[in-house]
């Protein structure tokens, strides 16, 4: 893959908007200059997420992430760098100059155009005399030819060599074709055949659209298994995958909630009942990387599984999975064992709009479901409690843990303490220790309320905003005065920076123009980049009672007086030891009492 230029990239962030990006995502709220919403990365009840459209970058104080449209993209939606940088590329009309070497990310292209070329032909192989089967198998389900296309189903021959030829015309390699898992190897080693023949096909894409995989339904009764899917590859993980993307992504930030189903023919029945936040898993249950996935898009989730016992199951665990990510989660169980597929066809899109709409609390759900057992003796409680126990000691909110705990109780009347007294163990017995956010334990707060760190942090912020009050000589100051660290580094850079006129566009009356983080962050370390977007995002005052200058003049001399105090006791040490050159000594306190002299203007002061 090529190399994308600092300038192209440079462009990117430029011409990029990262409120308009964000917003796919997130509900923003303006406060201020910046925009505010509940962090995507991070369980919270409270908006601490940040996003400020002078800059282009967005902050949490929550959980610290934070970044520009790439760096978005790329943790939202899992993307590497170049990845992020040519979706948001494409979007902005921005060519990237092809030229390519490394070879790893050359492989995943060709997987990609493999199960491209397969998708083409699959597609045209249902319009042809040979897709007459699965054009009939369509219809008896109800589809119709725009319904086929409008999902991208297909048909794979029933032929061992349909998609081998397809892309052996293309010049892609059998290795390629069989490690996108759409051809396997024969057993005398020689050659590939076709993995999915005679099936209906359901294309698998990633957030972007790409094909990853697909699912191949059989079209006759003795053919087995039912569903077929293409394996495992470099570009197709199941545990993160799932089928109804990228069409689900809008649906899901406009309806804030994602429906979860088992089969394709489930997620499209949603999609045609008007219902697009659907999706579903590819043929494996539903995994913690899934649970972190939902959790970036939206905070609830509805589980429609089929309505027999395996359905009730399959929700238990999908609920399990689910809890600890902060979710809230409903459940529907579909009367008489259908699945939503079913269901839609015999009782029409309002009815399974509705089963939706009016889904039970999940947990609520399976603590009923367990009392069917009857709650008559004491052993039959104790059944319920151990049965409900695991799910209720996931739920990640402390206070709504106690609800549940307090409903179980009332449920089987039961007291509270012992039902809490299970569900702790339950907890310590059986769970990984939940996720606290840096929030909860309150770091961010202590780190920053140590008064060197407020200082700093004070400093950092007037040279960012108002570069032009810092001259030369005070950079010089600074470079004595401020003790090491992060911070340091932060503040020297930003005045160097400003020195190189790296300046935020915009208007430079008495204010001056505030400084581009962007010309700083490469040049410094992880822990630095974080602070200095923290300080970028903040947009309140220093001081309104007082300007700038007096501001920094303040800050400056606060730092000179740290530091000549630190010298004062090193001396007055030194001066204390019997052996020392006394003389010296008392010239070097001379020194030292005119320079705070002249330095803050006042007095010896301090301790002598
Ligand atoms: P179901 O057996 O519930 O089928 O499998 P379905 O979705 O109702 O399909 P239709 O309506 O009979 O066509 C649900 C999902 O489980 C996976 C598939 O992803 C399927 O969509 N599955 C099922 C397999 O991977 N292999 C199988 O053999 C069966
Ligand atoms: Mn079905």
């Amino acid at each position: 893959m090529s190399r994308i230029s600092e300038s192209t990239i440079h462009e990117i962030r430029n011409r990029g908007d990262i409120v308009a990006l964000v917003s796919r995502y997130v509900e923003l709220k303006q406060a201020g200059r910046n925009w505010k919403g509940l962090c995507p990365f991070h369980n919270e009840k409270t908006p601490s997420f940040n996003v400020n459209p002078d800059r282009q970058i967005f902050h949490c104080f929550g959980c610290q992430e934070g970044g520009d449209v790439i760096g978005f993209l790329m943790k939202h939606e899992g993307l590497s760098f170049p990845e992020a940088t040519r979706t948001l590329a494409a979007e902005l009309g921005i060519e990237i100059p092809e030229e390519r070497d490394g070879h790893d990310a050359g492989v995943t292209a060709s997987l990609f155009e493999a199960n491209r070329l397969a998708q083409d032909l699959y597609r045209e192989a249902l319009r042809m005399p040979e897709g007459e089967i699965a054009r009939n198998y369509l219809v008896s389900r109800g589809f119709d030819g725009a319904a086929a296309d409008e999902f991208a189903i297909g048909f794979a021959p029933a032929r061992w060599d349909a998609v081998a030829e397809r892309l052996k015309k293309n010049r892609i390699k059998g290795e390629v074709g069989a490690q996108a898992g759409l051809l396997a190897e024969r057993k005398s080693g020689q050659g590939h055949y076709d993995r999915l023949r005679g099936r209906l096909t359901f294309p698998i894409q990633d957030v972007r659209g790409r094909v990853i995989g697909f699912g191949g339904r059989a079209l006759e009764a003795e053919q087995e298994p039912k569903y077929l899917n293409t394996p495992e590859s470099p570009v197709f993980h199941k545990r993160q995958a799932f089928y109804g993307y990228p069409a689900a992504l809008e649906p899901i930030r406009r309806s804030g909630r994602v429906i979860l189903c088992e089969g394709y023919f489930d997620r499209i029945a949603f999609a045609r009942a008007g219902i697009g936040e659907a999706l579903a898993t590819c043929g494996t249950a539903l995994t913690v990387e899934h649970g972190a996935q939902i959790r970036r898009r939206t905070r609830e989730v509805v589980l429609v599984f089929d309505g027999d016992s395996a359905g009730q199951q399959a929700t238990e665990k999908a609920l399990a999975v689910l809890l600890p990510h902060g979710l809230r989660v409903r459940a529907v169980l579909i009367p008489g064992g259908a699945d939503p597929d079913d269901y839609l066809n015999k009782e029409g899109e309002d009815a399974l709009r509705g089963l939706v709409d009016d889904a039970p609390d999940a947990l609520e759900l399976s603590i009923r479901n367990a009392m069917r057992q009857g709650i008559a003796t004491p052993d039959q409680k104790a059944d319920v409690v151990s049965h409900v126990a695991p799910l209720v000691a996931r739920v990640s909110d402390p206070v709504s843990r106690d609800e549940y705990i307090r409903r179980v109780a009332m449920a089987i009347d039961a007291s509270t303490s012992a039902v809490g007294a299970i569900v702790r163990g339950a907890a310590r017995g059986h769970l990984p220790t939940p996720q606290v956010d840096q929030e909860t334990l309150g770091l961010t707060r202590e780190r920053r309320d140590a008064p060197e760190e407020r200082q700093l942090r004070a400093l950092a912020r007037i040279c960012l905003q108002h570069p032009n009050l810092i001259g030369d000589e005070t950079a010089l100051t600074f470079q004595e005065i401020l003790p090491g660290g992060a911070w340091k580094s932060i503040i020297l850079q930003i005045i160097e920076a400003a020195s190189d006129g790296l300046l935020l566009p915009g208007d430079s009356g008495s204010q001056g123009r505030s400084v581009d983080v962007f010309a700083i962050e490469s040049r410094l370390d992880e822990e630095a980049r974080l602070r200095l977007r923290e300080i970028a995002m903040d947009q309140t005052s220093l001081d309104s009672e007082r300007s700038e200058e007096l501001v920094l003049a303040d800050l400056v001399g606060w730092f000179e007086r740290r530091g000549l105090d630190a010298r004062q006791r090193e001396l007055n040490r030194r001066m204390r030891d019997p052996n020392a050159d006394q003389d010296a000594l008392l010239a070097e306190k001379q020194a030292q009492l005119l320079e705070r002299r002249t330095r803050l203007g006042v007095g010896p002061g301090g301790n002598a």
